[in-house]
């Protein structure tokens, strides 16, 4: 059993890669396999449109995107993070979305029944308007998506501030906890 927290910000070792880490180490303690995939630095390129993806399961965009849609396809679990961008998620974590997200789907909804959620960090606000934009994303790929004990957001603005959000750290912990506990039912 394992799951992967992908992070969407460009910005190396930030809040949103602390806040996945929190989440994957509540996940790690109940037995499951955890990977941090992080987007900064990579290419991924949004969706042209192209429907290829229609017909085959393949993309024709030559970039970074394939190794990780496959990493997806093998989880049991998948965990979107984001920081905030002008209430949005980032146009990084949007591109993956788009592609991964639209294979999976035309290709017999491979994602569906996996377990998945969204986190969101930004500096002061905007956080609901992202998660809704996530959410809309597991629930018509078909995911179950579990709850924590508040909403899956965190607060900080320059580097490492989020470890500072004792609530925010504790709401993304309870989140990987019900992650794991849905897991393993769901392989009972
Ligand atoms: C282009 C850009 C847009 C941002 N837009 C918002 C916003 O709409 N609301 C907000 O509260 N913070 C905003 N922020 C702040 C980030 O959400 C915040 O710094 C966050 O911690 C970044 O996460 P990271 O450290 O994982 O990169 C923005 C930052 C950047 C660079």
């Amino acid at each position: 059993m394992k799951a992967i927290g992908i992070v969407g910000s460009p910005r190396k070792n930030g809040n949103t890669e602390i806040l996945t880490s929190h989440t994957l180490k509540a996940i790690a303690e109940e037995g499951l396999d955890t990977e941090l995939i992080r987007l900064a630095g990579l290419d991924i390129k949004p969706c042209t449109g192209c429907l290829l993806c229609h017909d085959e399961e393949s993309c024709p965009i030559d970039d970074d995107l394939w190794p990780i849609y496959l990493k997806m396809k093998e989880a049991d679990a998948i965990i979107l993070a984001t920081p905030v961008y002008f209430s949005s998620a980032t146009a990084l974590i949007r591109a993956l979305m788009e592609r991964a997200g639209y294979i999976a789907y035309k290709n017999g909804r491979l994602f569906e029944g996996k377990v998945g959620g969204p986190l969101a960090v930004s500096g002061r606000s905007g956080q609901n308007a992202t998660l809704a934009q996530l959410n809309y994303w597991f629930n018509v790929l078909g995911f179950f998506v579990p709850g924590s004990t508040y909403f899956n957001i965190a607060f900080g603005l320059e580097k490492g501030e989020v470890e500072k959000d004792e609530k925010g750290l504790r709401t993304a912990w309870d989140f990987g906890k019900n992650i794991a506990f849905l897991v393993k039912k769901l392989k009972d």
